[in-house]
């Protein structure tokens, strides 16, 4: 291996509007198993441990640049004009300055790229000196509009756009994924030669491949499944996009031994963990970062979201369980239950109608039917905390702020209004007045 190419840096093209997504939401940000598109690129590109990282952006789409401002400490390289997928590399040469190693292009739109195949096209470079650019090809069922791989011995000989290739060459099935590693020693004379003589008059990074071979370098092709290289300009491609992360995912749970008796109606977020042996029955909704952990079932139609879910709970049907939420072992959590930002301590059970927020419940409480943590006053959110083994019966308001000892018991339809000690018993004064 030559000393140079131990060395990588990405950049990520997404300078686009992505007008095809037919709203104000750049492309980029679209998201797949809850992650944005950009994101699934930016994380590829850690994985190599990069010198550095740029992603190509467009004042115009400011949101982009919020993002990876708010989330990433990466260089934002600034094309305002698009001129085309070699512009973009033109005006990153400054960002490359002073760089030896391998320089990879990767798109914003195209989330599933393996570090296999990166790692294929990095092989690939260090293999032969004269190697300048690899590129990362595969074989569609309908190669439609990709830009066309033309092959020459075992070398790749130019690559050709569809708009502008003959006939002949739209038979070619062999087509461009737009991943392409070029080593840093001939980047510049590449693609400052690039030029917009061509059907949609703009500067294609493509372009660099027959001029490599007329400057008697070579190019070669590593080869990827379609999947994988799948691109999202539509909403219809972001749904197929979405169908095959979910599929992806629900397979890698299956494989590590969580029980599903129907997966497809199982919707998971990239961030999902859940521990194996844990059973998911159908219609189950995961939303950013949920951790389940051993001998725990979720049953039908819980949507829980951010939250720990420890061992040994059972959750649902029909449960909600919201952001900040962590919830011990052995707690069971029923039908029509909502928690917020609380957590519940190890046997407790909170198993009918209720709303849980901002709450602190020690280990074996019981909570009734139909209870409330009155947590908000139109203003402000306000803290309840139960202790251990205390029991609250049905139909409970609780008025925060207000805490509740261990051992304590409140009687069913009591509105508590003030702390309650350890071992107290509240009920409130009630009467039932019979009129015949
Ligand atoms: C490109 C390739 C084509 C390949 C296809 C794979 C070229 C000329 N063609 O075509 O061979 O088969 O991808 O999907 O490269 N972008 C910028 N600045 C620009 C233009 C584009 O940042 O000026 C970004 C876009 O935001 C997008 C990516 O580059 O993320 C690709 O651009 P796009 O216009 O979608 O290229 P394709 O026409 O799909
Ligand atoms: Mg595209």
């Amino acid at each position: 291996m030559s000393e140079t190419n131990k060395n990588n840096a990405f950049l990520i093209l997404a300078a686009g509007k992505g007008t095809r997504m037919q709203n104000n939401l750049p492309k980029v940000l679209h998201k797949i198993c809850g992650k944005e598109m950009i994101k699934y690129a930016i994380d590829l590109a850690y994985k190599f441990s990069p010198e550095r990282i740029g992603a190509i952006v467009s004042e115009d789409a400011p949101e982009t640049i919020d993002f990876l401002e708010s989330n990433y400490n990466i260089d934002l390289i600034y094309q305002n004009e698009r001129l085309g997928t070699g512009h973009a590399v033109q005006v990153s040469l400054d960002f490359l300055e002073g760089f030896k190693g391998n320089v990879i292009c990767l798109y914003g739109d195209t989330p599933f790229i393996s570090e296999k195949s990166i790692s294929d096209l990095i092989s690939n470079l260090d293999k032969d000196d004269k190697n300048a650019v690899s590129v990362l090809g595969f074989q569609p069922k309908d190669p439609a509009k990709y830009g066309r791989l033309k092959m020459q011995d075992n070398n790749l000989a130019a690559i050709i756009e569809y708009n502008d290739a003959t006939e002949e060459e739209r038979n070619i099935n062999l087509c461009n994924s737009g991943v392409i590693a070029i080593k840093s020693d001939y980047i510049n004379d590449l693609v400052e030669a690039i030029g917009n003589n061509n059907a949609k008059g703009e500067y294609y990074l493509t372009d660099i491949i027959e001029i490599a071979n007329s400057k008697n370098l070579k190019c070669s092709v590593a080869i990827a499944d379609e999947q994988e290289v799948m691109g999202v300009n539509s909403q219809t491609e972001r749904v197929e996009a979405e169908k095959i992360r979910q599929n992806f995912l629900r397979n890698k749970f299956l494989t590590q031994g969580v029980i599903m008796t129907d997966p497809d109606n199982v919707y998971l977020s990239e961030e999902t963990e859940i521990a194996s042996g844990v059973e998911i029955e159908p219609f189950v909704n995961f939303s950013g970062k949920v951790v389940i952990s051993e001998g725990s079932i979720i049953r039908s139609f819980s949507y829980l979201e951010n939250c720990t879910i420890g061992e040994n709970n059972i959750i649902g049907p029909y449960a909600r369980i919201r952001p900040n939420t962590n919830l011990s072992n052995d707690v069971k959590v029923g039908n029509f239950v909502e928690i917020k930002k609380s957590n519940i301590s190890s046997g407790s059970k909170i198993n009918h109608l209720t709303y849980i927020g901002d709450s602190e419940i020690g280990e074996n409480v019981n909570i009734g039917a139909g209870t409330v943590t009155c947590n908000y006053d139109g203003k402000n959110k306000f803290k309840t905390t139960i202790g251990n083994n205390s029991f609250i019966g049905s139909n409970c308001s609780l008025i925060a702020p207000v805490t509740i000892g261990k051992n304590a018991t409140i009687g069913a339809a009591t509105t508590v209004l003030k702390n309650v000690d350890d071992n107290n018993v509240v009920i409130n004064k009630k009467s039932q007045d019979i009129i015949k």
